[in-house]
């Protein structure tokens, strides 16, 4: 008895060095410990024994229990940490991996060109500020003092809507809305879409204006020249030369047509500017007495002057784009190179 309680202490140490799960364990348990295991089965045959054998081999049995039920234990306990860790490995978050990044949007050229001439106007003390886009005939036209045969009312210049509305050609109409608001002295800047019906390389139906407008009293033109000039350096560089052509305007008398010296040859002549060393950016002029008549402005106490150009023009200028359409296709691998 002495002897198989020996080898079987020495079987379940032998054993539990191959035990891998908490199930294997528990099976060797059973086989060694349960109610039929090979250690319950050894200690079946006490009953047997001489009362002098007995307590001696009582005393190794118990011996023999206490021990493996330590290595038990400790097997137990080593199987839940290396389960643990296992476990630990496999939900671990690999923090190695590179972040994606967000993809940042940016300002549409037209916007970058048009944010940049508020800049340069507020810095002036022009006010900015906005008017609607779908109009009336009276704003976009008569108290501009354009009368209804003027050819800038004809059908195809201008999306008419019902009841006498449109859609604005022009910011100039914003003028009146501020002037009928807002006594002397005014310098705004109006930054906004304008429609009409156009549509080639050097048009789209929706397009950018900067009106501008000042009024005040003893208002000259030399001031208009003084602050567009400035913009016109301050926006295409300090070498940029300007010119004022005689044109007309309902809105403005006398009126101008103005040029900046091309910013592709700086005034030589190529192909950007037709080979004469100029290119059109905007329309300008004294305010007419008509129009400060319309809006109940005293034309004898007050003057001013007025302009009006184009952002898409502007923008073509600085990013020198062959068809100004692409503005608006939406291309994201044309947009991303501004
Ligand atoms: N409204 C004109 C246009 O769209 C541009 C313009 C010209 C505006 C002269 C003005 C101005 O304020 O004085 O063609």
């Amino acid at each position: 008895m002495k002897e198989e309680l020996e080898a079987i202490q020495t079987e379940v140490l032998q054993a539990l060095k191959q035990i891998n799960t908490q199930d294997q364990l528990e099976s060797l348990r059973i086989e060694y410990f349960g109610r039929k295991g090979k250690f319950t089965d050894v200690m079946k045959g006490m009953g047997k024994l001489s009362k002098e054998e007995r307590p001696i081999l009582g005393k190794l049995a118990n011996e023999v229990r206490s021990s493996l039920s330590d290595a038990f234990e400790t097997a137990k306990t080593e199987l839940d940490c290396k389960q643990q860790e296992q476990q630990l490995k496999a939900e671990s978050i690999d923090i190695t991996l590179p972040g994606r990044k967000p993809t940042l949007g940016k300002a549409h050229p037209v916007m970058q060109v048009l944010q940049r001439t508020e800049e340069i106007f507020m810095q002036m003390g022009f006010q900015v500020v906005t008017g609607p886009e779908v109009e009336t005939e009276h704003y976009n036209f008569d108290a501009l003092n354009t009368p209804p045969n003027h050819p800038a009312r004809d059908l195809h210049d201008t999306f008419y809507l019902t009841d006498g509305h449109l859609l604005r050609t022009h910011t100039s109409p914003v003028q009146i809305r501020v002037m009928e608001n807002q006594q002397p002295p005014v310098r705004i800047i109006v930054p906004g879409k304008a429609y009409r019906v156009d549509y080639d390389v050097s048009h789209t139906p929706m397009f950018h204006q900067v009106e501008g407008l000042l009024v005040d009293r003893h208002v000259t033109f030399s001031e208009l020249k003084g602050v567009l000039v400035s913009f016109a350096r301050q926006m295409f560089g300090a070498q940029t030369q300007m010119r004022f052509r005689p044109h007309f305007f309902p809105f403005t008398e006398p009126s101008a047509e103005v040029d900046i010296s091309c910013t592709v040859c700086q005034g030589k002549g190529c192909r950007s500017c037709g080979h004469t060393g100029w290119i059109e950016i905007l329309g300008a002029g004294a305010v007419d007495p008509e129009v400060f008549r319309a809006v109940n402005y005293d034309p004898e106490q007050v003057t001013g002057f007025a302009f009006g150009m184009g952002v898409e023009r502007i923008a073509n200028l600085q990013f020198r784009i062959p068809d100004i359409r692409t503005f608006y296709e939406n291309d994201l691998r044309f947009l991303h190179q501004f």
